[in-house]
């Protein structure tokens, strides 16, 4: 039996009630201003097929990273308005994804409305895979649906967990879509394979930055993962702090890297005084930093070495920035990358929020082969894990 999707002939869902996870961990500003709407737009497809189907939708997803604790900032609300905006139906917005009420709600909710349910991250037991968590969740469901893309690398209680407790589960025409154009370079990418990672989350791209060797061709790195590699090697970074786990990662990565995917980091940085953020900015070559500077930008000889390398490659793989782009003085670097992506003929993919959401402010979007609303799951997929989530959709069967 292979994976299912909610478009095949034979599935059926008429009054069904069918849990539709999907992933609406939107970039938002700090007044809960959505700064982007992809992920949400990316999700109408299936909500379509669900009710040209007649089935009665039941939307979960995880917002940020709450911790199990309930805060207001990690709310779903404001995303609940934003899709009603899009649909023609109604939403009714539930202040919690278990218990009493919410089970009371699907049990007599009408058809043509959608049941929004609270953020699965409010509670302890979603990244813990709780099997408690998730029989709860599971509860009066006839029908899991995941369209999560972006936490298809995830074992969680929504995500995998309540798959035990439900008889059927199906996957989405956004992970297909995903699916589809991911493996159109997994296999066989026109080479060179050129991967450029930025970003914040240095740890999860750490960890499968070793497997990406064997995939690419180059990494070109930036952001803050760079400054683990460039202390690595001994390089002066100024003021930043780098952990010490991630530094045992990365020279490990470096050992590993002879003969394989060749690396290439920035050669110099748009720096500021660490204790005074409105300080004059200042470009820092290499070995350059002073003791109480940091660098939150890759400078333009870096902007012009990889414009250099992106030119010479077949495939490009771009998730993450290259500094802080919420901050004008220091969003050069990575919008300087994205229109260089945008201006190359070869297969361009595009990975992880705030990549996608750089694309959307420049309108780069119709100049992208693929845009993909995962960041470290796009990578996850791409390197070959076997990921639980679609093995639990029949994937691998
Ligand atoms: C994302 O935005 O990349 C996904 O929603 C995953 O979020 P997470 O890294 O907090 O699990």
């Amino acid at each position: 039996m292979a994976i299912k999707w909610i478009d095949d002939t034979d599935f059926f869902c008429k009054n069904q009630k069918v849990l539709y996870r999907v992933d609406l961990n939107v970039p938002m500003d700090d007044n809960l201003n959505i700064r982007d709407d992809s992920k949400i737009i990316a999700i109408l497809p299936s909500i379509d097929v669900l009710l040209k189907k007649q089935a009665k939708i039941i939307l979960i997803s995880h917002f940020g990273r709450p911790n199990g604790i309930i805060q207001s900032k990690y709310s779903l609300k404001p995303i609940a308005v934003r899709l009603r905006s899009l649909l023609d139906i109604d939403i009714i917005f539930v202040e919690d994804c278990i218990g009493h009420g919410v089970v009371e709600l699907i049990k007599h909710f009408k058809a043509n409305t959608i049941l929004m349910l609270e953020n699965t991250r409010f509670h302890a037991g979603e990244e813990k895979n709780s099997n408690t968590f998730s029989k709860m969740m599971a509860n009066k469901i006839d029908i899991y649906v995941n369209d999560a893309f972006g936490v298809i690398h995830r074992e969680h209680a929504s995500t995998v967990g309540v798959t035990n407790f439900i008889s059927k589960s199906v996957g989405g025409l956004l992970i297909k879509k995903e699916i589809n154009a991911l493996n159109t370079i997994k296999y066989t990418p026109k080479r060179p394979f050129i991967l450029i990672l930025g970003g914040s989350k240095v740890k999860d791209k750490l960890c499968l930055l070793t497997k990406l060797l064997f995939k690419a061709d180059k990494i070109i790195i930036g952001g803050s993962m760079s400054f683990t590699f460039l202390k690595a090697l001994g390089e002066n970074i100024g003021s930043i702090e780098v952990e010490q786990k991630n530094l045992t990662i990365v020279r490990n990565i470096l050992s590993k890297s002879k003969n394989k995917a060749k690396i290439i980091l920035p050669i110099d940085h748009i720096a500021i005084l660490k204790c005074n953020k409105n300080s004059t900015t200042r470009i820092v070559n290499k070995n350059t930093f002073k003791k109480n500077e940091i660098g939150l930008d890759i400078g333009p000889k870096t902007i012009a070495l990889y414009k250099h390398e992106i030119g010479k490659t077949g495939t490009v793989f771009w998730n993450g920035p290259m500094g802080v782009f919420e901050l004008t003085k220091f969003a050069k670097g990575t919008f300087a990358i994205a229109k260089i992506i945008a201006e190359f003929n070869g297969v361009t993919i595009i990975g992880g929020g705030e990549s996608t959401s750089v694309i959307s402010i420049l309108k780069l979007n119709n100049k992208i082969s693929h845009i993909s609303t995962g960041g470290g799951a796009s990578i996850s997929f791409l390197v070959g894990n076997k990921l639980t989530t679609l093995n639990k959709l029949g994937f691998y069967d």
